[in-house]
């Protein structure tokens, strides 16, 4: 590698002053838990596989709404850019989980985002596209996306940590799915989720 980083390598640190600032700074004790549960790649491609006509979502980042118009269940926030809000929110609300719809976005924290593809897209990771963003006050950048190879800025691959959610939650992780807890605690998520410094 040498020369100008590809698009999906990971950003250095560059971002507006105290979101990102916390952000790095909450995450960066635990970079090594993240590690321990990551992989093989180090950069996203976009595509994985090309879907047939079926209803499809593959979204730019000005589809990437301010997380705080998007719908609020428990911690996280949900939209649907297909029209499938109702169907998105009944899963999201439902104790015993289901399938979301394509055009799913789910967020916890603006960096980072769950998007719901067309059947076929990537079947290792329930069609899920990941996303590591980069917001600021003009918008969303794309830092990486794509299916299980994709990492989150602290190297931790998204598919690795919220694949061992339950199979009836569709990868979601929620708080008591069966994935490893986030080692940051509510107050720092809540923090970084007001923060978020799109318009709205
Ligand atoms: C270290 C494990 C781990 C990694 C790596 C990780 N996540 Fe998560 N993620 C979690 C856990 C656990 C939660 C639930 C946290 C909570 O609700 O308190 C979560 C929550 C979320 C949510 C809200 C919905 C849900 O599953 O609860 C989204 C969306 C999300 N993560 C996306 C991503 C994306 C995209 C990446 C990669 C860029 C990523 N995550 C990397 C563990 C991880």
């Amino acid at each position: 590698m040498g020369g100008r980083p590809p698009v999906g390598a990971r950003p250095a640190r560059r971002r507006s002053i105290w979101p990102a600032g916390m952000w790095a700074g909450a995450l960066a004790v635990t970079a090594m838990l993240f590690v321990a549960c990551g992989s093989h790649a180090t950069k996203a491609s976009g595509s994985i596989a090309a879907s047939s006509s079926a209803e499809d979502a593959n979204l730019v980042a000005g589809d990437f709404p301010n997380i705080n118009t998007m719908t609020p269940v428990g911690d996280h926030f949900v939209t649907n850019v297909r029209g499938h809000l109702d169907e998105a929110l009944a899963v999201a609300r439902s104790p015993q989980g289901g399938l979301y719809p394509v055009g799913t976005i789910i967020q916890l924290v603006p960096q980072e985002a769950m998007v719901k593809r067309a059947p076929g897209f990537s079947p290792s990771t329930k069609d899920w596209e990941f996303f590591s963003l980069d917001v600021s006050p003009t918008g969303t950048k794309i830092l990486s996306r794509g299916g299980a190879e994709v990492l989150n800025r602290f190297g931790g691959s998204c598919s690795g940590c919220h694949g061992a959610a339950q199979p009836a939650f569709d990868f979601v992780c929620g708080q008591d799915h069966g994935c490893a807890p986030l080692p940051i605690g509510a107050d720092v998520i809540k923090a970084l989720q007001v923060a978020d410094p799109r318009p709205r």
